[in-house]
């Protein structure tokens, strides 16, 4: 008894200072003329096929956080996706990649938008015989990679490196944080209910999200269909019915619609529904106020390799 009780008063001291959510840093190790290749091949719709739809096309960085704002994605010939556009801002810190976590690294990643059928439907080949007809890319891979023939392995490497490079610093939040700013008594109340009522057990660590699977409906059951995107296509376990990696909130109140559907119009639902489903019980108005004030706090800087070019 006694040693259990000095055992949770141990945890409990420990936990006093351990603060659940972790700013962005200011700056991360990225190989900047690489990532400035991979900046101009993200922009330039020379991969794909069509020559019309290029990374930027659906997660657009300067107007909607890294999204599309469409409900479900589209790509090549207008063809309709299966999910919702999530953001590229601040995927370095996620553990996994997709709504369903299926690729485990960034290159891995890169391969399906390019294969892909609805996305930019092209081949290895035919990127790298674009590529090596272009004579401005021809100098860059020259410049950085030294070397006269530009591999679909390079041009997959110089992306990466611009992905690294998308980090949104300095919210209000992580300045908080870091003793820099003062929030509102309401985001305040809303950081301080966000714990309390247990958000923070799957929203948390850098990204408030992107570092584990969860599950949609844990408390009231959550409709599910064979088509979803979840764990279960992957793993076939019945108890990865509705699990995702769970999404990250940095700069959410501008990545809308919400889920994996797109369903959800706005931010308020989105929490609704989240403490409807994941916690039980529907949230009083101003439990939702709080809530969202506090999340609207998580809208972080441009990164530096996009400085000085527009607004977001
Ligand atoms: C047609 C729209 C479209 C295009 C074009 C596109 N993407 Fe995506 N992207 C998506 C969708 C939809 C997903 C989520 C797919 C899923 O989870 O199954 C996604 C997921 C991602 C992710 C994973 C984010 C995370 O945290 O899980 C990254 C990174 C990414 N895309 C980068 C890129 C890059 C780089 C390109 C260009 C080579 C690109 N995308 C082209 C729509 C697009
Ligand atoms: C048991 C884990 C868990 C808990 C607790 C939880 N969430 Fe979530 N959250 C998720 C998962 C998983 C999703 C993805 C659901 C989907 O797309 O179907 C999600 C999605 C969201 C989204 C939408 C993100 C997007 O980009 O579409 C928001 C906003 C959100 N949660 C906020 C909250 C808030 C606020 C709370 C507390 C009231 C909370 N969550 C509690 C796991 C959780």
């Amino acid at each position: 008894m006694v040693i259990t009780y000095l055992i949770v008063l141990l945890l409990a001291s420990f936990s006093i200072g351990y603060e659940a959510v972790q700013p962005i840093p200011e700056r991360v190790p990225y190989d900047r003329e690489k990532a400035e290749i991979g900046k101009l091949l993200y922009h330039d719709p020379i991969l794909a096929k069509d020559r019309r739809t290029s990374c930027a096309y659906c997660h657009d960085l300067y107007q909607k956080c890294g999204t599309d704002h469409r409900p479900i994605a589209k790509g090549f010939g207008d063809r309709k996706g299966k999910v919702n556009t999530p953001t590229v801002y601040n995927v370095r810190f996620n553990f996994r990649f997709f709504w369903d976590g299926r690729a485990k690294t960034l290159r891995e990643q890169i391969l399906e938008p390019i294969r892909g059928f609805s996305e930019m439907n092209i081949t290895q080949e035919e990127i790298e015989e674009r590529l090596n007809k272009h004579d401005y890319y021809k100098k860059l891979f020259k410049k950085v990679y030294g070397t006269d023939r530009i591999t679909f392995d390079m041009v997959v490497d110089a992306i990466v490196e611009f992905e690294k490079a998308l980090i949104t610093p300095n919210s209000r939040f992580d300045r908080y944080l870091r003793g820099e700013e003062v929030l509102s008594e309401k985001e305040k109340e809303g950081y301080k209910l966000f714990k309390k009522l247990g958000c923070i057990s799957c929203h948390n660590g850098i990204n408030l999200g992107g570092n584990s699977f969860q599950k949609i409906g844990l408390v009231k059951p959550y409709p599910w269909h064979p088509s979803n995107p979840d764990r279960y296509r992957i793993t076939g376990r019945e108890f990865d019915k509705n699990v995702y990696r769970v999404p990250p909130l940095r700069n959410i109140d501008c990545t809308h619609p919400y889920f994996h559907d797109g369903s959800v119009k706005t931010l308020e639902n989105a929490v609704q529904l989240m403490a409807y489903y994941n916690l039980g019980f529907m949230l009083e108005e101003e439990e939702l106020e709080l809530l969202v004030a506090f999340l609207k706090t998580l809208r972080g800087e441009l990164p530096e390799i996009l400085k000085g070019e527009g607004e977001r």
